[in-house]
């Protein structure tokens, strides 16, 4: 049986994962183990945290490319496609939550520029800009408060002006049926109507797709929104898809089943859609994933959100990623 990127790949879409270079970089078993399953199934990475402003810019007196470089180096060695994730968010170091409006603008300018030239040649998409919206409009964030709207149109723009990758705007919470996130997705295309009429230089819209079997999902309405974003001619990518199995059953081989058809339901949705390049989950391995620190079971037992078990066995998730993506059509 091929692997998830090979398959992948016979359709033209993406298959791959977020990723710490401490996964895979180091000679413990658990790092050469990962380097080894992630080498087979993924074509592309998405950078987890090593690329983010806590890891690069953790002080404002520095600059730390560390962890980043590291993980640049591996995509590199084994062929696989870098994602940088993210130049503009607002989960940020202590220093810059206390920055003033005067500064903010020079701060933005100075952190975009580095980063992205930095990894130029090396990383081929950015995540320019994470979590913008809010069911109401925009998130409210310290770029917001201190350079309004445009803020967004800065980033683009210095993305542009500094290195090559193709340019994302990657956004979470808008997968259900429900109050929040038909309003979120409003929000979303409002955005993305206005930037695209403006001339503002975005390639494509990232999609978290953090999923929860207990919430309503409407396949037209989601459906409609793909192809709402495909007609303004922007790629789209599933960046962060995992499942929270928090509300489910205890018994493994039941919960391994519901994680599984929340995939399958979601992504035979999400990838009959032409302008859907691929599907990218949050971690490969239960061994390593945010779900246990952000969404923990009440029970304490330890969380099974992604396609392999924490001893990198595949369980029912990774069938039913394989049948979505082997069932979609070819692009
Ligand atoms: C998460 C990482 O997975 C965690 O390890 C870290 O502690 C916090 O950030 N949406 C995003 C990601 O865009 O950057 C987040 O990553 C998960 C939610």
């Amino acid at each position: 049986m091929p692997s998830l990127k090979e398959i992948a790949a016979s359709k033209g879409l993406l298959y791959g994962t977020a990723l710490n270079s401490g996964h895979v970089v180091g000679t413990k078993s658990a790092q050469t183990a990962m380097a080894e399953l992630v080498r087979r199934e993924c074509a592309c990475i998405t950078a987890e945290s090593d690329m983010k402003w806590t890891a690069i810019r953790p002080e404002a007196a520095k600059f730390d490319f560390t962890r980043g470089d590291k993980l640049a180096q591996f995509t590199s060695d084994n062929g696989i496609l870098l994602r940088g994730h993210a130049l503009v968010w607002h989960d940020l170091p202590a220093w810059v939550q206390n920055i003033s409006a005067q500064d903010a603008e020079t701060i933005l300018v100075e952190y975009v520029k580095t980063t992205a030239s930095r990894y130029e040649g090396k990383v081929g998409q950015w995540d320019v800009i994470n979590e913008v919206a809010s069911p109401s409009g925009l998130r409210d964030t310290i770029w917001l408060r201190h350079l309004g709207e445009k803020y967004i149109d800065l980033a683009f723009q210095l993305a542009k002006e500094s290195c090559s990758a193709t340019r994302f705007y990657n956004e979470n919470r808008m997968e259900y049926d429900n109050w929040e996130m038909d309003n979120k997705r409003k929000s979303v295309l409002k955005l993305l109507e206005r930037l695209v009429s403006s001339g503002v230089p975005i390639e494509g819209l990232g999609i978290q797709a953090h999923l929860f079997p207990e919430l309503p999902f409407s396949e037209s309405k989601y459906s409609a929104f793909l192809r709402d974003v495909g007609a303004m001619g922007l790629k789209i990518l599933i960046t962060e898809c995992d499942v929270t199995d928090k509300e489910l059953p205890a018994d493994i081989a039941q919960r391994d089943q519901m994680v599984a058809d929340t995939f399958k339901k979601f992504l035979n949705v999400a990838l009959a859609e032409p302008a859907v390049t691929g599907v990218l989950t949050w971690g490969v391995s239960d061994a390593y994933t945010w779900i246990n620190a952000v969404r923990p079971r009440p029970d304490g037992l330890p969380s099974r959100p992604l396609p392999f078990d924490d001893q990198f066995k595949p369980k029912p998730a990774y069938q039913a990623i394989y049948d979505a993506i082997a069932n979609a059509p070819a692009r």
